[in-house]
């Protein structure tokens, strides 16, 4: 499919969201959203009950899915209870980990048919639904287990189109169930840090941040190419990933980079996007690497001389209070990966890769003293994860994926305490919506286009986000 305005609306569903395009196709690009509705009930600090136990209901153990299975058996309190994926081995290999390396899981297997997770959000017995299907599946999937009275934990985005960010945020505000889009990157390391020095004032107003995702996934390591028993290939690049790439256009996975500096911005709670232009490159490796493996693998000769998105793509957004925000994507150039990377103030600048802080024109601080600097800011969040990682001597798995993080151990601890989530469904709207708008202002020459106030004009009043010192909760442990 030829992208096309008339298309291009439909897939990135700008058709019935309220996004106004003059006559002759360029952007104005005018969304009225804020204005035409009221919140329901705002999920910004939200507390649901708290749970004894967080009964968990799995849906999609791929790659991701099946580390998560571990990461979440690792936590105390949480007992797993059904696993659903289309390839029954995917859900017996899972299933029997579970039950060689943790006690008090009986997970049911659903792989019946493309449905069945419907199945699994339909039981009284789980509160918890955790997605990590393709894209296109998410939305459709959180609305369903919200209105079954359950709480959602799904992997990004939480929405491929605008109509289905919004469609999450009002079921959410309807059921009053949590909706937890998981960006790791967001609760440790030095985006902890940073968040901190920022709340302590140490950069002065924030002026600009930057946050990407750069992952080079077409590099020449053959094996990444290399197809398994069930036609996947390419770490990252399964087959409906490698489609996701073909007739679509702009930043297609932001919210790694954007998490941490929308939360270190209070985006929100405080402040709120205002509007965004995109632009990308022309594609100048994805077509060779499909006429070259098609050389030695018929399997890809339909990818052949289809439109792939082009390699780079530059988002940039600008707040309320007139910051600005860079997001770049590119996952098929040869270059070293970046993820959250940078944060100016008018006092302070940070920057990763190597990390780095600055006061100055003059230069970065000296390595000790950024030592310092990263030891007395670092939060309570992530010591207290530490110390908890440490009590337990987990993580010491080989596959990254399965080693639990401060994100998963800290959502999982509010359901248990009946805390307010660290990130809510607002955050999660507004990280995916960035996305379908790419993709317009991308066919549109990089107009303008205005990004939906998801909390409808609550950010003026909504308090901050991550409790960063851990004032509330942290009591649950970790299990080896
Ligand atoms: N947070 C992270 O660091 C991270 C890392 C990798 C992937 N992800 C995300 O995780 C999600 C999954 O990615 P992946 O790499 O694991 O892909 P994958 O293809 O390995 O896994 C997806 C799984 O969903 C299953 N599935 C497809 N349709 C289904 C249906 N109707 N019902 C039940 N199961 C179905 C597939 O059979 C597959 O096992 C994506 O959203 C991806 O962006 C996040």
């Amino acid at each position: 499919m030829k992208i096309n305005r008339k298309n291009f609306l439909k897939v990135a569903g700008l058709a019935t969201a309220g996004v106004m395009v003059d006559n002759n196709g360029a952007a104005r690009g005018i969304t009225t959203p804020s204005a035409q509705r009221t919140q329901q009930f705002n999920m910004h600090g939200f507390a649901a009950p708290k749970l004894d136990k967080v009964r968990v209901g799995i849906v999609g153990v791929g790659e991701r899915g099946s580390g998560t299975v571990v990461r979440l058996a690792s936590i105390q309190g949480v007992e797993i209870k059904a696993l659903c994926d289309v390839v029954p081995h995917r859900v017996e290999s899972s299933a029997s980990l579970l039950k060689k390396e943790f006690s008090g899981h009986s997970p049911q297997s659903y792989s019946d048919n493309p449905q069945s997770w419907k199945q699994v959000c339909e039981r009284a017995d789980i509160d918890l639904i955790y997605i990590a299907t393709p894209w296109n599946l998410h939305a459709r999937i959180a609305v369903y287990a919200m209105e079954q009275g359950k709480h959602v934990y799904t992997e990004l985005p939480v929405g491929s189109t605008v109509e289905e960010c919004w469609k999450v945020v009002t079921t959410s505000e309807k059921t009053r169930k949590h909706c937890f889009m998981g960006c790791g990157s967001c609760h440790d390391g030095m985006a902890a840090v940073v968040l901190n020095m920022v709340r302590k004032g140490y950069f002065g107003d924030l002026v600009h941040g930057e946050g990407h995702y750069i992952h080079d996934r077409v590099s020449n390591n053959e094996q990444r190419w290399v197809r398994d028993k069930d036609n996947n290939n390419w770490y990252g690049y399964r087959p409906w990933r490698l489609q996701e790439n073909v007739n679509r256009n702009g930043n297609l996975y932001p919210a790694h980079g954007l998490g941490p500096v929308a939360q270190i911005m209070d985006l929100n709670y405080g402040d709120k996007m205002d509007y965004m232009v995109s632009i990308s490159s022309g594609d100048f490796t994805m077509k060779h690497k499909m006429a070259e493996i098609s050389q030695t693998d018929e399997y890809f000769k339909p990818y052949v001389g289809l439109d792939f998105r082009g390699n780079m793509n530059t988002t940039i957004i600008r707040t309320h209070r007139g910051r600005t925000i860079m997001l770049q994507h590119d996952i098929s150039s040869p270059r070293p990966g970046h993820r959250f990377d940078l944060i100016s103030g008018n006092k302070a600048i940070y920057r990763a890769r190597p990390d780095r802080l600055a006061t100055s024109h003059d230069g970065w601080l000296p390595q000790e003293e950024f030592d310092r600097l990263v030891e007395e800011y670092t939060p309570g969040i992530t010591r207290k994860f530490a110390e908890k990682r440490d009590e337990a001597r987990v993580n010491n798995r080989s596959r990254g994926y399965e080693r639990v993080t401060a994100s998963d151990w800290r959502l999982i601890d509010c359901l248990r305490n009946g805390l307010p989530l660290e990130m809510d469904v607002y955050d999660a709207a507004l990280w995916s919506v960035i996305t379908p708008l790419s993709e317009w202002s991308v066919a549109n020459q990089g107009a303008t286009i205005k990004i939906p106030d998801f909390t409808a004009g609550s950010w003026q009043t909504n308090k901050s986000g991550m409790d960063i010192d851990i004032k509330q909760g942290g009591t649950t442990k970790l299990v080896s």
